[in-house]
């Protein structure tokens, strides 16, 4: 196969999206639009991409720097806008997808070219037979089954009656033999019902020469699924999840409720992975071999290792190294690493923080901008001050550090190694190895203080009797 230049067109306005995001820049599983169909002409070994953008190029700063992007200055029609790509043609085949039809995948646009180079033809076009054609173009052919040309059905004028009822349509993506192209696209005219040019009508013109046209059927029609609203983006959105899903089940990772699993384009997962209800991993989400993650687990951007789990958590830009717990009820922040056997737990916050090996927060803590070392207990509701209302400032703890429940650690302050805190304590001095820090006030306690409160409730009501007859609010509060 000759590798192929891959033009999607894409300068249309998508006003049925009614948003302020051109329609292509809505993300599919993570991607912009425009990202699926790039993808699927990258993955088919095209030599060029081109997209066809609008005047501003919405889409430039989402496509990848080997992308190629020309401007359709007006939205002229089809063959208008594939003619803006002209420059790129080379001798070589050329392919036009479109940029709203997300779902389109690699191996078909390969075996069209295929299908094209196997036969003496000036262009193919994807075919697909459909039980209800409305909408499409239809491929009209002669008694031989010549394909002529493609007639466009959108509004009434331009297919003849008979020419409607056929139902093999034209899926908009076709292989053109790229050393003829630019010349046939420059004679498309647009006298027609709505007044475009189209870029069918550029396969009539190709045949003047003498050649034919090849039409090579498309199976799966959910491949020219075609985004122009949101229940559509929706649905698109359930395909292109089905799909990814599949593949990591087939590559070796446990879904136990597909449905419900959300997980971007570009996640990776190890083999024996198990994915619980619920679960959402987002952006360059990495999760290692044996890993569990959820129930109701939300992971953006979060490298997990092996043999690590994450439950009913929230976890957005960390690093999570192996046999790592987390959850149920953790919240974990950006620039959070836990290294091997360490744990998050119940309703904790951890934001830009290192926890070193084996070291837990089991409970109730915020730890933000905190080091830890190694095999320390963080009890039970430790909070570090953190910010002091100017700047933020570290919390650098030791290694087999114990805290105990309620302390707070006002930094910037140290816990050096095998320090304690005492319960309830407000450490706001750094604490030398091996030492205890304790800062509470001392408790006092008042002998007798229960029989002599009770004495003098006695005397005050001797003294001061109860008004039975008033029944002021501020009486029986007394
Ligand atoms: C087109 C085909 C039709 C085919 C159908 C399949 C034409 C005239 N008709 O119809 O035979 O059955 O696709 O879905 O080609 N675009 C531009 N610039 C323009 C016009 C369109 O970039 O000036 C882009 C749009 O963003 C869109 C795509 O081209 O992604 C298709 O254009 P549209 O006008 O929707 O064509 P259809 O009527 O769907
Ligand atoms: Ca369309």
């Amino acid at each position: 196969m000759t590798a192929p230049v891959v033009v999607i067109l894409a300068a249309g306005q998508g006003t049925r999206m009614r948003s302020r995001t051109p329609k292509l820049l809505h993300p599919i599983c993570g991607w912009p639009m425009i990202a699926w169909p790039v993808a699927a002409a990258k993955a088919a070994g095209a030599i060029k991409i081109v997209v066809v953008d609008a005047p501003g190029e919405p889409l430039r700063a989402s496509l990848d720097d080997d992308v190629t992007v020309v401007v359709q200055e007006q939205a002229l029609g089809t063959g208008h806008a594939l003619r803006a790509a002209s420059e790129h043609f080379g001798d070589g085949p050329v392919v036009a997808l479109y940029g709203d039809v997300p779902l389109i995948r690699a191996e078909t646009i390969a075996s069209l070219v295929q299908a094209h180079e196997s036969v003496d033809v000036v262009a193919t076009v994807l075919a697909a037979t459909l039980d209800d054609p409305s909408g499409y173009g239809r491929v009209v052919r002669d008694q031989q089954g010549n394909v002529l040309k493609i007639v466009e059905t959108k509004k009434p004028g331009d297919a003849t009656e008979e020419e409607m009822l056929i139902h093999e349509i034209n899926t908009g993506m076709y292989v053109f033999d790229g050393a003829l192209l630019g010349a046939a696209l420059d004679q498309i005219g647009n006298q027609n019902v709505q007044g475009e040019y189209y870029l069918p009508d550029v396969l009539p013109i190709l045949r003047e020469g003498g050649r034919s046209i090849g039409a090579s059927p498309l199976e799966d029609p959910l491949e020219i699924f075609n985004v122009n609203d949101r229940r559509a983006l929706a649905a698109a959105t359930v395909f292109a999840q089905r799909r990814i899903n599949e593949a990591h089940m087939l590559a070796g990772a446990t879904l136990i409720s597909p449905e419900s699993t959300v997980i971007d384009a570009d996640v990776s997962l190890g083999e024996d992975v198990i994915i619980e209800p619920g679960t959402a991993l987002h952006g360059f989400t990495s999760v290692g071999a044996g890993s569990t993650i959820g129930p109701h687990s939300t992971l953006h951007d979060v490298t997990v290792g092996n043999d690590s789990t994450v439950i009913h958590s929230y976890v957005s830009g960390v690093t999570i190294a192996d046999e790592v717990t987390v959850g149920p009820f953790s919240y974990l922040r950006p620039g959070t690493e836990l290294h091997d056997g360490a744990k998050a737990g119940a309703f904790v916050e951890i934001k830009n923080t290192e926890v070193g090996e084996r070291s837990k927060v089991p409970h109730l803590s915020y730890i933000g901008d905190a080091t830890i070392g190694e095999d320390c207990n963080i009890g039970a509701s430790t909070i570090t001050g953190n910010y002091d209302g100017y700047a933020k400032h570290r919390t650098k703890i030791g290694s087999r550090v114990h805290t105990s429940v309620d302390t707070t650690l006002v930094a910037p302050v140290e816990l050096a190694d095998d320090t304690y805190t005492g319960a309830g304590s407000v450490i706001t001095e750094d604490v030398p190895e091996g030492a205890l820090g304790i800062a509470r006030p001392r408790q006092t306690n008042i002998a007798g203080y229960t029989a002599k409160a009770l004495l003098r409730q006695t005397a005050g009501k001797t003294v001061q009797p109860v008004d039975k007859s008033s029944d002021s609010d501020h009486t029986r509060a007394d």
